[in-house]
């Protein structure tokens, strides 16, 4: 068995290391098969600050804190005295001067947590940060939580032919994704529209068109087109990209034997993904959200043991 990951912050997959990776996929499946969760001997609090909307990363956060017999202390931004103008780090230092020791944040800015893990002499803060997501950053809790779903399925990631399809520019699940597959050893491929790609995912893998290679690919990860984060969407239709870039029965009916076919949620249905396969026999997206309550109490554990919280 890996020895337990133990970290003071999780807020990137940037310098996750191969056998971290290993040891968090091992306790994610301990936990879901079962396994018995860590004994705190002293409370463990912790709060969950989502700025923006979620579903998935926010309730399975709360029952991963459940599951490990973490106090999380409600906290609404919108009710909040941020409304009021006070700042996130000045946030967090009431939050921690409660007694609140880890939090877990979903911020619009691209790497707000910097400043939060990098105090100056004179700040006080001393709480464990947890990344849900930042901006088209990171989402690591999504991108191991696909790990442990990949992996689940090929025992490996070396030498995997994996294709990442559609809003890759706005996707820190695209981002994050790529950056660990890619230091894991799997073959990455990109399909998209071209407005959607920038040159800097050179470095991970091939832009190809979607049909020249959706025969040959171990994995298709489906990203959602984030209407949300786009500024001018004159152009885009709907009915366009399901025909050049969405999992149609056609394509499905391309797919190699043992394939698999991946979407972080909430599926734009008709657009990514045929509706009536989103739940089809290659489609991991229960599985993903399933396997994510394991792999968020995997995650949330090495922060504790980074920090000696509860007594571990
Ligand atoms: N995949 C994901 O982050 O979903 P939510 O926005 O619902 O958390």
């Amino acid at each position: 068995m890996d020895s337990l990951v133990a970290m003071k912050h999780f807020v990137s997959v940037e310098d996750l290391q191969a056998a971290q990776v290993r040891s968090l996929i091992a306790r994610a499946s301990f936990f879901k098969n079962g396994g018995t969760v860590p004994q705190f001997s002293e409370p463990v609090y912790a709060s969950n600050l989502f700025f923006e909307n979620s579903t998935r990363t926010h309730c399975s956060f709360e029952m991963a804190q459940r599951k490990l017999g973490i106090q999380t202390i409600p906290f609404d931004p919108s009710s909040s005295s941020v409304s009021k103008g006070e700042s996130l780090y000045d946030t967090l230092l009431a939050l921690n001067s409660l007694g609140i020791q880890l939090v877990v944040i979903r911020h619009s800015k691209v790497g707000y947590y910097r400043p939060l893990i990098n105090p100056t002499e004179h700040q006080q803060l001393k709480m464990g940060i947890i990344n849900a997501g930042d901006g088209n950053g990171q989402h690591p809790s999504q991108s191991l939580l696909d790990m442990m779903t990949i992996f689940e399925q090929f025992g490996s990631f070396a030498g995997l032919k994996i294709v990442i399809v559609g809003d890759l520019i706005n996707s820190r699940v695209a981002r994050s994704n790529m950056e660990l597959l890619h230091s894991l050893g799997a073959a990455l491929y990109f399909s998209g529209p071209s407005c959607w790609y920038s040159p800097e995912f050179d470095a991970y893998g091939q832009y190809l068109t979607l049909d020249e290679i959706i025969s040959e690919m171990d994995v298709v990860m489906l990203l959602r087109v984030q209407h949300e984060r786009h500024t001018d969407e004159n152009g885009f239709s709907t009915a366009d990209y399901y025909e050049h870039y969405g999992m149609t029965l056609k394509r499905y009916a391309r797919l190699k034997d043992d394939a698999i076919i991946m979407h972080p949620g909430p599926v734009n249905r008709g657009v990514e993904f045929a509706t009536e396969l989103v739940e089809a026999p290659k489609s991991r997206f229960t599985a993903q959200m399933k396997n994510g309550v394991f792999m968020r109490m995997a995650m949330l554990e090495a922060v504790i043991r980074g920090r000696h919280l509860g007594g571990l």
